[in-house]
């Protein structure tokens, strides 16, 4: 790649320039005279570059970690060296040389040409993946940027670099030429971003869809209530980001955060185990590499904590660095997603055919040693120096053991990583990323001149093509590999997500095996979970999937209620308030009943409202009917008496008919008290309070009559005293006409009552809230006062009357009478007013009843019960002379009145008051 520099200059710089040029388009000249080496990397690695025409890059982790040199800064410092061998890493790389091998022996794929390798360890380090990516693009020998100076076949295309660190740092590198990158296990969604990594590919999924599955996962199984674990990486951090973000969307909570140190560091990683121990989470997220992983494993071993299901992102599920038979105890259980596996035909015999006198590649010297245990003693040490194999052994820097390695050493003897094919999940991914250059350089060789992509339908070279030609080759490859999974990239260079979800469980006591229990599949907009429950083993005490909630769910009746400062997860239940219900689990708010209804004690479910109102058929009511029909039956036995004794003095005294019409308006009175129990209906509303308006007002103004004759009397007796004039007239007929007056009155005001503002029947809510109180509603208060308001002033007029009359010298004073009826009626009728107002539902109407009962049998028993006497008891006294006060009875010490009242009832006789002294 040619790059363009702008200079503004004089003519001297002109020709400095021309010289700078000329040797910038010769860079081994640059290197050879002018440049100085800045330093050299210490790389190890596989190649295979003689006799090819194209050459891969391939990027692994042999090891786990550099080891940190400590070079003080006085001396030149070096490349640092790595340790931890990681056989796993060696299985990826033979997946790489397999498919290498593969492609070159086909006929169809690049027949023309083979292909050749270039191999770096990463050491799982950045430095290192960056120390690679550089020789890569100029040169194992010529660190010197821009320009590629070693001699040999070009480099087509690098597939790794393992971990998404590595990849992000080299991609980084990588993307400023365009040259092309394609990862095999970086799976990190940041990759995903074609303007920060514009020639990466990969053939893993990315961890959108990971972290995505994991989400549905927890939703699945309802935790609501998880902890996660992540590595100090860009893997784990934006595993974990997505994670979050997608299960907080489905109302799960993190119950903790932790972050796994990179290097190692016994407090963090105790803190982790204490905080694993002490939370309450049963379910935890791990997204880690499992070299990043296995110290907090370890630690995790040394203390008893059972009862978690670890969730295990692809990166460990199937990681023999974790899946150890002595950690079965607590990480039983675990629940992991891996990326497709594959049986590769002839991959195995293809591990096996290694050995460290095959090649020169000091890597499988060391693979053999820490495989078999075993030193191997250097040809050249051996042979050319006397020095002892002890010496030898003692020399180097790794403390293998001292026993020798004769080369004989077979693999079937030995339990290895290496050679285990059970879980080709990786390196399938690794033999479908050669396969993916090789087809994009495939595709980039058939190119018909004329009909190439490229301006004018160019073609791009196959022995010499600009990496930009091979990215867009690689972009638009599809193809198929042997297992039938058909391999293309999307725009952001991924493929589909699709996952197995394995369970890890012990086999036949002795061997930790994955089962696969599921599979999730992410499509777009939208995803596919398939889960096997019954295959599932869970690491419970009961066998049962593991709850994982900070709060347990709020049965129906009861709500959510918040702990401040706390996740949504952790909650309160609540009773719902009266009135109120749930009828769901885990409801956030109460409902409403409607109006009618009301909440039961368990408050799931709203009820009928109980209706309330003095039934006939409670005792209440009975007891008031009865009473009612009590007292009407005793005004009817007074009339029946009265008819019988209609001819006696006391009777025909002060017009029978109006006694008559008195007696009828009781029986009124006390009927209409039965209205007021039962069921309200509107007729009954409306002729409650105006038959007992009526009733009273007829009752009234008749008494009334009697009262203003007696009163007449007492007045025209005091006239008498005075002028000595001897009679008032005063005839039947008045009485009737104010008896009727106040009646028709009364009726008046009735009926337009009746007619503007009928009563209805009423269903009170508010004043009880579980009792709906059927009621009357008396529509207008104005006319139901003017309506007793007539009676009341009716009932004053007869009190003022018979009060002035009350000390007429009759016999049979029937106006004191009247006046104690009278008071009777308003102290029933004045305690009625408190005792209402304080008394609800049906008592209410109790209470009216009560007062209309009280102040009729008031009434009754006033008027009537002292007549009754004398007519039944004493009916030597019921004479015209007695009654009219002309003689004296026999009870009365003084001296007989002389004023008498007598009423002549059959014609329209004058009744005449006489005064006698
Ligand atoms: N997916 C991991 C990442 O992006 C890399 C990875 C996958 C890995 N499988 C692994 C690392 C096994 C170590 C071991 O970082």
């Amino acid at each position: 790649m040619k790059r363009k520099l702008h200079f503004y200059m004089d003519h001297n710089m002109f020709l400095i320039l021309v010289a700078i040029v000329i040797s910038l388009q010769n860079p081994c000249l640059v290197c050879g005279q002018e440049c100085r080496l800045i330093g050299k990397f210490d790389l190890h690695g596989f190649v295979e570059s003689k006799n090819h025409e194209l050459i891969i890059g391939g990027m692994f982790p042999f090891h786990f970690r550099t080891i940190l040199n400590n070079d003080t800064d006085m001396e030149e410092p070096k490349s640092p060296k790595c340790e931890g061998f990681n056989f796993r890493a060696l299985r990826w790389t033979r997946a790489m040389m397999f498919a290498i091998d593969e492609v070159n022996k086909r006929r169809d794929i690049l027949p023309r040409i083979t292909l050749g390798y270039q191999i770096f360890d990463t050491c799982f380090t950045i430095s290192k993946s960056v120390e690679a990516t550089l020789s890569f693009l100029t040169g194992q020998n010529e660190t010197h940027p821009n320009f590629r100076c070693s001699a040999g076949a070009p480099l087509a295309a690098v597939i790794g670099a393992g971990g998404s660190a590595l990849s992000i740092a080299t991609a980084r590198i990588l993307g400023l030429y365009y040259f092309p990158q394609v990862g095999y296990a970086s799976s990190c969604s940041v990759l995903s971003d074609k303007f920060q990594f514009p020639s990466f590919l990969r053939t893993i999924p990315s961890d959108q869809a990971q972290s995505k599955g994991f989400a549905e996962l927890v939703t699945y199984f309802g935790w609501t209530w998880v902890g996660t674990i992540a590595a100090d990486d860009d893997y784990g951090k934006y595993g974990i980001k997505v994670f979050k973000e997608e299960v907080e969307k489905n109302g799960v909570c993190i119950a903790f955060s932790e972050t796994l140190p990179r290097i190692y560091n016994k407090e963090t990683i105790d803190t982790i185990v204490k905080t694993i121990r002490t939370s309450s989470a049963n379910v935890i997220v791990i997204f880690s590499s499992d070299i990043d992983l296995s110290a907090l494993m370890e630690a995790l071993a040394e203390t008893n904590i059972t009862g978690k299901t670890y969730i295990a992102s692809e990166a460990w599920t199937t990681s023999a660095l974790i899946a150890k038979p002595q950690y079965f105890s607590f990480l039983g259980g675990t629940i992991g997603f891996a990326i497709r596996r594959a049986d590769i035909p002839g991959f195995e015999q293809f591990l096996l055919d290694i050995h460290p006198e095959h090649g020169t590649d000091d890597l499988v010297y060391e693979f053999w040693e820490e495989a078999f245990n075993c030193t191997w003693p250097t040809q050249r040490a051996a042979f050319y120096t006397n020095i002892s194999i002890e010496a030898i052994v003692a020399g180097r820097r790794r403390n293998i053991s001292p026993r020798l390695c004769t080369g004989q050493e077979k693999f079937k003897d030995i339990l290895n990583t290496y050679t285990d094919v059970s879980e080709l999940r990786i390196t399938y991914s690794v033999y479908k990323s050669i396969y993916t250059i090789a087809n994009a350089l495939h595709d980039l060789d058939i190119c018909v001149p004329g009909k190439g992509p490229f301006p004018g339908g160019a073609c791009a070279n196959l022995l010499d093509f600009e990496p930009w030609q091979l990215m867009y080759y690689l972009k638009n490859t599809k193809f198929t590999v042997f297992t039938n999974e058909s391999i293309k990239f999307d725009e952001s260079g991924d493929v589909e997500g699709n996952y197995d979800i394995l369970n890890w469980q012990w086999r036949n006591n002795e061997t930790l095996s994955f089962i696969k229990m599921g599979h999730y599949k992410s499509k777009t907009g939208g995803f596919d979970l398939k889960i096997d429950n019954s295959s599932i083993f869970w690491n419970t005490p009961n066998g049962l999937p593991p709850v994982s909630v900070c709060s347990n769910s709020c049965i129906p009746g009861t709500r959510k209620g918040i702990r401040q400062g706390e996740p949504v997860c952790c909650f309160d239940c609540i009773n719902c308030a009266e009135g109120e219900i749930t009828n769901e689990t885990d409801a956030r708010e109460c409902i409403q009943c409607p109006p009618d209804f009301w909440s039961n004690a368990h408050r799931n479910e709203c009820v009928l409202k109980e209706v309330e109102f003095l039934a006939t058929d409670e005792a209440l009511g009975i007891t008031l009917i009865f009473l009612a029909v009590f007292g009407a039956s005793l005004v009817i036995a007074f009339t029946v008496i009265y008819i019988m004794y209609r001819e006696t003095a006391l009777v025909k005294a002060n017009d029978r008919s109006l006694s008559f019409l008195i007696q009828v308006s009781l029986v009124c009175t006390f009927m209409t008290s039965i209205l007021f129990v039962g069921k309200p209906e509107a007729w009954s509303c409306m002729a409650r309070q105006t038959t007992l308006a009526l009733g009273f007002s007829l009752c009234l103004s008749c008494i009334l009559g009697k009262t203003i004759v007696l009163m007449l009397a007492k007045r025209a007796a005091k006239l008498k005293k005075a002028e000595k004039t001897s009679s008032i007239n005063f005839t039947p007929m008045y009485q009737k006409i104010v008896a009727v007056t106040g009646l028709v009155i009364e009726v008046g005001i009735c009926t337009a009552y009746l007619i503007l503002t009928p009563p209805w029947v009423y269903k009170n809510m508010e004043s009880q809230n579980i009792k709906i109180i059927l009621e009357c509603n008396e529509g207008s208060i104005e006319f139901l006062c003017s309506m007793f308001g007539f009676d009341v002033f009716l009932a004053i007029l007869c009190f003022i009357t018979a009060f002035v009359a009350r000390k007429l010298p009759d016999n049979f004073n029937e106006a004191k009478f009247i006046t104690f009826g009278m008071l009777v009626f308003f102290i029933v009728w004045i305690s009625f007013v408190p005792a209402y107002l304080s008394t609800r539902g049906k008592f209410k109407v109790a209470v009216e009843i009560f007062a209309i009962l009280a102040s009729s049998f008031g009434l009754l028993g006033c008027i009537y019960v002292p007549k009754g006497y004398i007519i039944l008891i004493k009916p030597e006294r019921n004479t015209e002379e007695i009654v009219g006060g002309k003689a004296a009875t026999n009870d009365k010490s003084a001296p007989a009145t002389s004023a008498s009242i007598t009423s002549e009832i059959n014609n329209t006789t004058v009744s005449t008051v006489v005064l006698d002294d």
